[in-house]
């Protein structure tokens, strides 16, 4: 027996009420309750009772790790897969996201596992000529065509497989609610019905979440609050580099990036990031500052633009791709300030190249730099690297990992850095980089317009 009932669920959060609202209770967010029609059964099927189990008696080996054979997805897992987690990966269309597991369903094909790729967007036959394309030849690879989540169970009951992909999340659908798939409650319900049989079985599942124009996942947030690991693909889809991005990991740290390539073969894994970012015949005209940018456990050199313009009348604008909009207004305000650079009436356009999006501070410097020069039309030195994050009284602030930056830019062939004074203490030893410290904003100018 089973009742139709009417409920409200937040777009945004996830919260369920059984009246409408104007404002969720939960997240504070207007206008975002969904009225779905859910159907409950009546009588709740009797579960078999769980006790609970000493923490010690638990064993490692249940956090065994499976590498999925992809070592830049394995950097962002955290070592690989665990048995029985549930993975999102969420990206733009087009970006590669169905290449990617498709390429991992292979790998693990590879390493003896079965992987069943459940596919509500492509056909199989779409499926196969990419396969063919990617150059798939393993044994281990099954496609389903089943778009009904209650029927999952029955359908891999025989292959026992242990890797599942859904591309994706938002075409599944359980019949037990009356809503279209991709709606809040059908993800909700669909995501909970995998998590069940995912953490009962073991297996292993790769959902695939399409993202909206505001970069959140479309529909609702509450399955980043389900699922144990949050991976976001992204990238310039008019650039071949792609980024991986770790949001959420229970199993390992949100820290490291996996950086790959497109290629006419698929993705192929990049293994020296820092030659990705600086662009060939590095800093030739005003405005190009190199810095290094720790990104999980690798230092990246990286490359950051910027264009200083004479303001039309009005507000002078200020973009930035790749950096937080307030740390360049904050930037720009320190350079007004202690240097008297009249940057009001100018316009301040800020660029890291590659598509990457930099938290790390140590970027400040360069970012300072580049201005600068941008403003002065002065190109800086090619050989010259900038480290060191700046504090509103215009101070240059140490940085930690000196060492391992340090290497980074001696293996790429620089020879000048210009870093905070206090840290040169701590440098590696056998360098063949000239250190130059900096204390303030004002060295750093300076060192800028002498020669
Ligand atoms: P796809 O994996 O379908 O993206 P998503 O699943 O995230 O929507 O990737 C599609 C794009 O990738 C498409 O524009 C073609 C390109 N591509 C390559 O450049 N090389 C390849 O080997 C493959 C399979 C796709
Ligand atoms: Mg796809």
């Amino acid at each position: 027996m089973s009742k139709m009932i009417n409920r409200f669920v937040c777009s945004e959060c996830g919260y369920e009420s059984s009246k409408w609202l104007g404002r969720c209770p939960g997240c504070s967010t207007w206008n975002s309750l969904i009225e779905e029609t859910v159907n409950q059964p009546k009588n709740h099927p009797l579960q078999p009772i769980t006790h609970p189990i000493p923490l010690q008696e638990i064993t490692q080996d249940e956090l065994h790790r499976m590498p999925t054979g992809n070592s830049e997805l394995d950097r962002v897992l955290g070592g690989g897969i665990v048995p029985g987690s549930l993975i999102l990966l969420g990206g733009d269309p087009g970006i590669g996201k169905s290449t990617l597991l498709l390429q991992v369903a292979s790998d693990l094909a590879r390493s003896g596992q079965k992987v069943v790729y459940l596919s509500g967007e492509e056909s199989m036959k779409q499926l196969r000529l990419r396969s063919l394309r990617l150059g798939i030849e393993e044994d281990g690879v099954y496609l389903l065509n089943e778009q009904n989540i209650d029927q999952l169970e029955a359908s891999l009951k025989d292959l026992k497989p242990a890797v599942v992909i859904v591309d994706s999340i938002q075409t599944v659908y359980t019949p037990r609610i009356s809503s279209i798939p991709g709606s809040v409650a059908q993800l909700r319900e669909c995501t909970a019905h995998i998590l069940e049989y995912a953490k009962r079985t073991e297996t292993t599942f790769f959902l695939v979440g399409h993202v909206t124009k505001e970069g959140a996942l479309a529909g609702p947030r509450v399955l980043e609050h389900i699922v144990d690991v949050v991976i976001y693909f992204e990238g310039d889809k008019n650039v071949s580099f792609r980024l991986l991005r770790g949001v959420k990991n229970r199993y390992g740290s949100t820290d490291e990036i996996g950086l790959m390539e497109m290629s006419g073969q698929g993705l192929v894994e990049v293994n020296d990031p820092s030659y990705v970012f600086l662009s060939p015949g590095q800093n030739v005209s005003s405005g190009t500052a190199i810095s290094s940018s720790f990104e999980g456990s690798r230092p990246l050199l990286i490359e950051v633009q910027s264009l200083v313009a004479s303001a039309g009348p009005g507000y002078a604008r200020r973009m930035a791709s790749g950096i937080d909009q307030n740390r360049l207004s904050l930037i720009i305000a320190i350079l007004e300030k202690r240097r008297g650079y009249p940057l009001a009436t100018h316009d301040v356009y800020l660029k890291v190249t590659g598509g990457l999006f930099l938290k790390d501070p140590s970027v400040d410097l360069a970012i300072a730099a580049a201005i600068v020069s941008s403003y002065r039309e002065k190109p800086i030195a090619a050989d010259t690297v900038f480290i060191g994050e700046l504090s509103l009284s215009g101070q240059i602030r140490p940085v930690p990992f000196l060492e391992q930056r340090l290497k980074e830019i001696d293996r790429m062939g620089f020879r000048k850095v210009i870093l905070p004074e206090s840290s040169v203490r701590r440098v590696y030893p056998g360098s063949r980089l000239e250190l130059i410290q900096v204390r303030t904003i004002d060295d750093l100018v300076e060192r800028m317009t002498e020669g």
